[in-house]
């Protein structure tokens, strides 16, 4: 592990992190009307999650030398935004299960999801509005974190298309997950960058960590979400195959299953909404047999290490030693 940091320091760092941002991501949602509305406004949030977004913003502030308290109310938006865009997500996929729960649209219907994620963007910039940073810091935020959204729809379109395509290229796939994924870290790292006063250049080259980093951290949970424990990742192992997704395994095994039997069997499941765990059990030993689960846990490690190069440009802290071992926990975890 690079400077010192493992993958059980690393859980153990975002568990401390999450427990000091709690408080704050509770405080700015914690009452009002319609009840129903805030209920479904709180639940994402007051859930958890690993919280690796707004620890990203702390650490990066940290690392270029600036005062973390000052980044707390950012990093609050930012895991808002990440959590708005889960709940629109979780109902775009149509699944049941986040964080161990039940999804915002199942539990409290397609209309009050809508408008919790909706509430929770609103909510995101009344607190970035209030940051004490001077003007010309507060537009780079601004411009940073409005691109990331506008970036982030994109990629969510995309990745709804690839659904419907017969096959999707690693290239399609890579840019897909780049604007799904990989823009909010990116923009975590650069807001956190600028607000502690880093120079651009630096911004820049955390901003290429974090895009590299999220590749990674995509293609790896496109691995949970094929063969991880649906008791530790807190939402389904299956969903990804009956919905048809085109994840970096699928786009791999589309071109390398060389059974004809195989590719038959893989055709009739994948994509069948109503497919039984035995299928699904099916398709999934023939994309382990393929390899293409393998290739993807390959690909994640790759482009970690391309992000752990970018972070040259830092000098040595326990906050930069923090943006390491995430990187490697990206594509190293079980939840
Ligand atoms: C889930 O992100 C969405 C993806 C980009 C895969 P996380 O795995 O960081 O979700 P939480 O915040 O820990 O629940
Ligand atoms: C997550 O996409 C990306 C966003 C929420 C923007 P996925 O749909 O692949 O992630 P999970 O598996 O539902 O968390
Ligand atoms: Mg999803
Ligand atoms: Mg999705």
């Amino acid at each position: 592990m690079g400077g010192g940091t493992n993958i059980t320091d690393i859980q153990t760092i975002l568990m401390n992190i999450s427990k000091t941002l709690d408080a704050p991501i509770k405080s700015y949602i914690k009452d009002g009307t319609p009840s129903n509305l805030i209920e479904a406004i709180r639940q994402y949030p007051y859930a958890g999650g690993k919280r690796i977004r707004p620890s990203m913003i702390l650490a990066t502030c940290g690392a270029v030398g600036g005062k973390k308290e000052k980044a707390i109310p950012l990093a609050v938006a930012m895991e808002y935004i990440h959590n708005f865009t889960l709940i629109h997500d979780d109902l775009m996929d149509g699944d049941e299960k986040r964080r161990g729960m039940m999804t915002s649209h199942v539990k409290y219907g397609m209309q009050t999801a809508i408008l919790a994620g909706d509430a929770l963007f609103a909510k995101a910039f009344n607190i970035i509005s209030q940051l004490d940073v001077p003007d010309a810091i507060m537009r780079k935020i601004m411009k940073i974190i409005t691109t990331m959204v506008w970036d982030l729809a994109r990629g969510q379109q995309m990745d709804i298309n690839n659904e419907k395509r017969k096959s999707v290229t690693i290239d399609e796939y890579i840019e897909t997950v780049r604007l799904k994924t990989g823009v909010m870290f990116a923009a975590c790292t650069s807001s956190g960058a600028v607000i502690g006063g880093a120079s651009n250049d630096v911004v820049e080259d955390v901003q290429e960590y974090a895009i590299s980093l999220g590749i990674a951290f995509q293609m790896f949970d496109d691995v949970l979400g094929m063969i991880g424990d649906p008791a530790r990742i807190g939402k389904s192992a299956s969903n990804d195959i009956r919905r048809g997704k085109n994840t970096i395994i699928v786009c791999h095994a589309l071109k390398n299953i060389k059974d004809p039997e195989d590719m038959e069997k893989f055709m009739s499941i994948f994509g069948k909404l109503n497919a039984s765990e035995d299928e699904v059990t099916c398709v999934r030993k023939i994309l382990e047999k393929t390899g293409s689960i393998d290739y993807a846990i390959e690909m994640a490690k790759k482009y970690t290490e391309n992000a752990i190069k970018k972070l040259e440009c830092l000098g040595p802290s326990e906050d930069k030693d923090f943006m390491i071992a995430l990187a490697k926990f990206a594509m190293d975890r079980s939840a």
